[in-house]
């Protein structure tokens, strides 16, 4: 049995993960930290908040001391940190925000970690520090580049590149210097339920309902590697399980697409979607696919990201060999799905979509890809 604690459990990704330990593990405690910044979202922890083995912490994890309560009071075994600042975006626009939980925050883990799991009498031997990374600490791959291994050096690009790497050192040099039981793994673009509806599939998602401009950077030939958000929890879960202390671990979907493939894609989804249920036209009356027309003529090109990495792609074959991972989901499904989870819970987003997220996307991209809302 475990005593989880999982920073940033109330964003996307860590409520997923919350979701998918509860159900596979539930005699495990497992405990939430997170600061519910604007991507914190005590919602997506709904269905599990009040039940027995579950507790809320609402703090930030650049609070050493706050951390190391939590670690003693709840005999806490396995850190599994997904807190962060996430957004390519808002990290070109205000990166010390980045520096300080990305970097700061993570080393106050790492000092919390080694002081109750490492400094105390007797020492907790069976512990685990897991970093959640990304590919992007990679930097950008070229159209013919093999895909990236473990081993490749890492060359960020953002500030939020750059600030995930620092962190990825410095849980690598307490692996190595103290002897902290670590590992690291590196994932490439999550999609799927509670993704907040800045980042690209979940914005093109709302866009297309509200009949708004999906704007895509440049000309739209950027490659991403996609991968359904369970398919990343059941990486870790291994990882968790079997990973050897000391290691990175390359968590990939195989499935690269240009972001206009993608999108024209989503478009076309919708586009069923809408044919498949009259009840869509009433409620989303603005949206093309309301009125018989097709959801891509809402694609817009806008002015590109600054330093945008052209392609990301991860060689797994050390967590299929080791771990026996591979992403289930296929990108078709998955994407359905994912559409309907949007349709299904209209509340959520649309409680996200506030006069100061509207601002903040105007800033960034014109007044053409406002969110609308009621
Ligand atoms: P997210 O932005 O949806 O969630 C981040 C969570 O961290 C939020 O709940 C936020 O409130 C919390 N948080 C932020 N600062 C905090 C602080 N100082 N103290 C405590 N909590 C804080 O992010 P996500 O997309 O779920 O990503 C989770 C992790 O996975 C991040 O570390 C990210 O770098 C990594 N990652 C994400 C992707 C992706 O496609 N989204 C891919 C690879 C890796
Ligand atoms: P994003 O979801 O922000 O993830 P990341 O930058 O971490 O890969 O973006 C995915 C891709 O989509 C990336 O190449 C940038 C592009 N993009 C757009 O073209 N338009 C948008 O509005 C957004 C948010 C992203």
């Amino acid at each position: 049995m475990s005593n989880l604690l999982v920073t940033g459990g109330a964003g996307f990704i860590g409520s997923n993960f919350v979701h998918y330990w509860r159900e596979h593990h539930p005699r495990d405690v497992v405990v939430v930290l997170d600061k519910l910044t604007y991507a914190g979202n005590l919602d997506n922890l709904a269905s599990v908040n009040g039940e027995s083995g579950f507790h809320f912490v609402h703090g930030d994890i650049c609070d050493e001391r706050l951390v190391l309560g939590l670690l003693r009071e709840h005999s806490i075994n396995t850190i599994v940190n997904f807190a962060a600042e996430s957004h390519v975006d808002r990290s070109i626009s205000g990166p010390d925000e980045f520096v300080q939980t990305n970097v700061i925050g993570t080393h106050a883990l790492l000092k919390a970690a080694r002081a109750v799991w490492l400094e105390s009498d007797p020492p907790v031997h069976a512990h685990r520090f897991h970093q959640i990374s990304t590919d992007e600490v990679f930097g950008s791959l070229g159209d013919s580049d093999p895909p990236v291994a473990e081993t490749a050096r890492y060359a960020p690009s953002s500030p939020y590149a750059a600030s995930k790497a620092a962190a990825d050192h410095l849980v690598s040099a307490y692996h190595r210097t103290y002897g902290l039981q670590t590992t690291i793994s590196n994932c490439s673009n999550n999609f799927g339920p509670f993704h907040f509806p800045e980042k690209l599939i979940p914005l093109v998602i709302v866009n297309l309902l509200h009949g708004r401009a999906v704007p895509l950077y440049g000309d739209g030939r950027n490659v991403r590697d996609w991968l359904f958000v369970t398919d990343h929890c059941r990486g870790i879960e291994r990882i968790l399980q079997h990973g050897k202390s000391g290691s990175y671990y390359n968590i990939g979907g195989n499935n690269e697409w240009t972001n206009l493939d993608l999108v024209r894609k989503l478009c076309q989804l919708m586009d069923d979607a809408f044919a498949g249920d009259p009840l869509l036209c009433p409620r989303f009356p603005a949206s093309p696919a309301a009125a018989g027309g097709t959801c891509a003529s809402l694609i817009s090109f806008v002015r590109d990201r600054p330093g945008h990495d052209f392609r990301y792609a991860l060689d797994f074959s050390k967590c299929a060999a080791e771990l026996d991972y591979s992403p289930r989901e296929s990108i078709g499904v998955a994407l359905s799905r994912t559409i309907q989870w949007y349709l299904d819970n209209e509340q959520w987003w649309r409680r996200l979509i506030d006069a100061d997220y509207q601002a903040w996307v105007e800033q960034q991209y014109g007044a053409a890809t406002r969110l609308a809302s009621r």
